[in-house]
């Protein structure tokens, strides 16, 4: 059976090739990067509570690399929530005790979250240095947790199964950290596409865990922050929106 195009983006298209998934990286992306994620999802796809496609191998074909990895037979959770809008409910519940489940979890040669976003805050050359200053200080401030965080926590990193069983993909950004940063980034990552799915998804983490929702909301302008590194001009307003509350205090 040929290679078939499962996703694509500038930067990597994904493949199916036979029982395995092809994760091709443009030429020139950088390397560190590449194997950074297959490191990433090595530690994780040792952890026996959670369903994560192993990696199976790291290749370079003409100047470019690629991720080898199982592939799961099924649907991803953004493409049941689109196709069933009037089930929205039942899989964000699925995605929810989800993510409760992951940060159940340990694994602690995962690099420290704490230590990423402070790099973020420190390297992101478009805060100013009172707004740089006010967020470092406020992530000084969080308590200080060791719980596995996926870091890109998002429905297209879902795939439900055709055996029922829910596989996470997608651990470049895996750390270990302060639960509700990675609740806050989820909320984020809705927030840019669907508010509707973010405030659900809010709504719903807060009350399965008896979490303050001002406790997450704390971590806004941070994650919102971290985020500005990828310069997307679309997301531009959200995220100065939500990183400038510090102006109002
Ligand atoms: N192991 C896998 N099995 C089946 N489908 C996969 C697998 N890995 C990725 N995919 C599909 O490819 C898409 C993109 O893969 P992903 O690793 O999340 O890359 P990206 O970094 O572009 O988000 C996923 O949303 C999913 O649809
Ligand atoms: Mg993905």
């Amino acid at each position: 059976m040929a290679k078939q195009l499962i996703s694509s983006t500038a930067k990597k298209s994904v493949y199916r090739d036979g029982e395995t998934v092809i994760k091709e990286f443009c030429e020139g992306f950088p390397k560190a990067e590449v194997f950074n994620e297959a490191l990433c999802n090595a530690r994780v796809e040792t952890i026996q509570a959670l369903n994560v496609p192993k990696v199976l191998g790291v290749s370079m074909v003409d100047g470019k690399w690629s991720l080898i990895k199982e592939y799961v037979e099924g649907k991803t959770l953004e493409q049941l929530m689109d196709e069933n809008p009037d089930r929205l409910e039942e899989y964000m519940e699925q995605m929810v005790d989800l993510h409760i489940q992951i940060h159940s979890q340990a694994c602690p040669l995962l690099n420290k979250l704490r230590e990423k976003t402070s790099r973020a805050l420190k390297n992101e050359e478009q805060l100013d240095d009172s707004l740089r200053y006010e967020l470092r200080s406020r992530l000084d401030g969080m308590p200080r947790h060791t719980k596995l965080c996926h870091g890109d926590f998002n429905p297209s990193n879902i795939i439900a199964g055709d055996d029922g069983k829910l596989y996470v993909i997608d651990w470049v950004h895996a750390s270990q950290g302060n639960a509700s940063a990675d609740v806050a980034r989820t909320y984020l990552l809705f927030s840019l596409k669907d508010k509707k799915r973010a405030e659900l998804y809010m709504e719903m983490f807060c009350d399965k865990t008896n979490t303050d929702k001002r406790y997450v909301q704390g971590w806004l302008p941070i994650v919102a922050a971290a985020q500005l590194v990828y310069k997307r001009p679309e997301e531009k307003e959200l995220l100065e929106s939500w990183i400038n509350v510090f102006e109002y205090q």
